[in-house]
């Protein structure tokens, strides 16, 4: 496979705050930090693909407020496509406000604001561009109208989708996501999709075969620290981790994502792509925000030596 990755999805301004401990509800506390970074669980996946050197066309939509404007012009900066991505006026872009603990857990807080105006008609605008994509990636911060015309449309067009199905929504109709060539979840996404438990990688790969049966043609389960599972027809894979001391792991997910899609595109084969980007996520989480931890092609070839994996 060569070619383009198209990434239909959200677009946020990160609010990441530093925190030793939440506040309850009526309560205030001191905080440590504050930082403002580019997020979002579309834009995060595109740039981290366009980093490694993959061709990435955007559909998404933004405020025409001052976080718009970065955003759109930080997808150029980063060599993203933007072609498909509008300003909409009167409406305010997505943000997250998210909290990190000292051992470098998250809880996040998405407003959708112009994300939830990316509708099936965004798509059918750049259907001439998306036809001729070698994969789509799609999240669930988009309406979910969107992913299952998106999924009919690609089913038509022969176009592969890679759906991440984060945040984990309780009514995602999976009758609707049939043909789906990679349904990457997390565990708790797996457990809410099949009804199982996921909670071991034993149990996990049960849960995902549940997922073949329903016409999904591969299911990639992301273990956190533990790596990752290929399930398919022909099995299961673990993909082994990689260690690393973990700071930030907000975006690790997507750093995952857009590294398997880009190493595809590049014609990496399935496995050799799912070990690079279990790689390329761990040495996401060493560094602080989303779209800023994500190595450059010349920066993950080094992780890759020095962890002995090149
Ligand atoms: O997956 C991490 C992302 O989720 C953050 O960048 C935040 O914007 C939310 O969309
Ligand atoms: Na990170």
């Amino acid at each position: 496979m060569g070619g383009t990755i198209g990434v239909i999805g959200s677009i946020n301004t990160d609010l990441v705050t530093r925190i030793e401990a939440m506040p309850a509800l009526g309560e205030t506390r001191p905080a440590r930090s504050f930082h403002m970074g580019f997020g979002g669980k579309g834009a995060n996946q595109a740039v981290a693909a366009a980093k490694l050197g993959a061709s990435v066309s955007m559909v998404g939509r933004v405020g025409d407020d001052m976080f718009g404007r970065s955003m759109r012009d930080n997808l150029v900066a980063q060599g993203v496509d933007v072609a498909h991505v509008r300003t909409l006026r009167g409406v305010e872009s997505g943000v997250a406000p998210i909290f990190v603990d000292d051992d470098g857990g998250n809880a996040i807080l998405v407003v959708a604001g112009a994300n939830g105006h990316v509708d099936p008609a965004a798509v059918s605008e750049a259907s001439g561009r998306l036809r001729r994509c070698a994969l789509l990636l799609m999240q669930l911060e988009i309406p979910l109208e969107t992913v299952y015309h998106t999924v009919d449309w690609a089913n038509e067009a022969g176009v592969d989708v890679c759906l991440n199905p984060a945040p984990a929504v309780a009514r995602l109709d999976l009758d609707r996501l049939r043909g789906v060539a990679y349904l990457v979840p997390n565990q708790t996404e797996l457990a809410q999709l099949s009804g199982l438990a996921a909670d071991t990688p034993d149990q996990a790969a049960i849960a995902a075969r549940s997922l073949l049966d329903r016409g999904i043609r591969r299911v990639i389960v992301t273990l956190g620290a533990d790596g990752a599972l290929l399930v398919d027809a022909d099995g299961v894979d673990a993909i082994a981790p990689v260690r690393v001391r973990a700071t930030d792991t907000t975006g690790a997910g997507d750093a995952f994502i857009g590294a398997f899609a880009a190493h595809l595109a590049e014609g990496f084969g399935l496995r050799a792509a799912l070990h690079r980007a279990v790689a390329y996520a761990a040495d996401s989480v060493t560094r602080a925000g989303a779209q800023e931890a994500g190595a450059t092609r010349a920066e993950f070839e080094t992780f890759l030596q020095q962890h002995g994996l090149a």
